[in-house]
This record gives structure tokens, sequence and C-alpha cells, in this order.
């Protein structure tokens, strides 16, 4: 296969305005989203610890909200845009005390987890087809 072909990923009516869809091609994992009406492809597995953003939430311009930790990353440029957050919600109920210091622990732990921005894939709209070039 050549370098550098657009391939395609769905068609347009597949991924309704605010919507996200995941696709695999070549080995990769791909979140592909209508951000106003227009196509956007990043890597679907989070840069923090690999969860599917394409199973989270994105805002109507365009913030992806990872569903395992909060990271968002902007869907327009793959922009790490807020950390994850890695402590319970003050809004929990308590949790046990062993529960609480494993969960101190893993957040302690977690903190040196880098999170990084998502590489982009730039994206053609041919006819009704969604393309993207890997
Ligand atoms: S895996 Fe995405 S924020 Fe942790």
């Amino acid at each position: 296969m050549e370098k550098d072909q657009f391939l395609e990923v769905g068609k347009i009516d597949e991924i309704p305005l605010g919507k996200m869809k995941h696709v695999e091609m070549q080995g990769k994992e791909i979140v592909i989203s209508n951000v106003g009406g227009k196509f956007y492809a990043m890597e679907d597995r989070c840069g923090h610890m690999n969860a599917r953003l394409s199973m989270g939430n994105i805002s109507n311009d365009g913030i992806v909200t990872c569903p395992f930790h909060g990271a968002r990353f902007d869907a327009t440029t793959g922009k790490k845009i807020k950390e994850p957050v890695l402590t319970p919600s003050q809004q929990m109920e308590p949790l046990p005390k062993s529960w609480q210091s494993y969960l101190e622990h893993a957040g302690e732990l977690m903190s040196y987890i880098k999170t990084y921005d998502q590489q982009t894939y730039e994206v053609q709209v041919e006819d009704n087809k969604i393309k993207i070039r890997i």
C-alpha cells in the first residue's frame, strides 16, 4: 500500500454532528469526530493510560473527555487541554480506610505518568466518504 494515501474510514452520515466513531486501520485505533459539520481524526487511545476516547464525551466545540480519568483533548488539534483527575470526587460517599489508602497510593503512582497530546490525522471528505491519511 502506498504511503500517504487517503483511506476511507466511513460515510459522513455514520457520524452525526457532535458524535465520534472508533475505527481501526493499519494497526491503529482512531477516533473520527464531527465538530460543527467538519470531520477530524486523532488517535483513539488516551495519552494517559490508554482508555478509548471514543467511549467518552465530546462537547459541541470538539473537546473530548476521556472516560477513565477525565483528561480533555481538543479533537481538532489533538492537544491536551486538561490533565487527568487522579483523586476521588468530594461528592463520593466516604470510602473504607483500606480503599482510601489504596487510592492515595494509586494516585501518587499515577502522578508520575505523563499525559501527551494525541496524534492527529489529515481528513478529506469526498462525496459522502470520509478518508484519512495514515
Ligand atoms: S486514561 Fe484517559 S485520563 Fe486516564
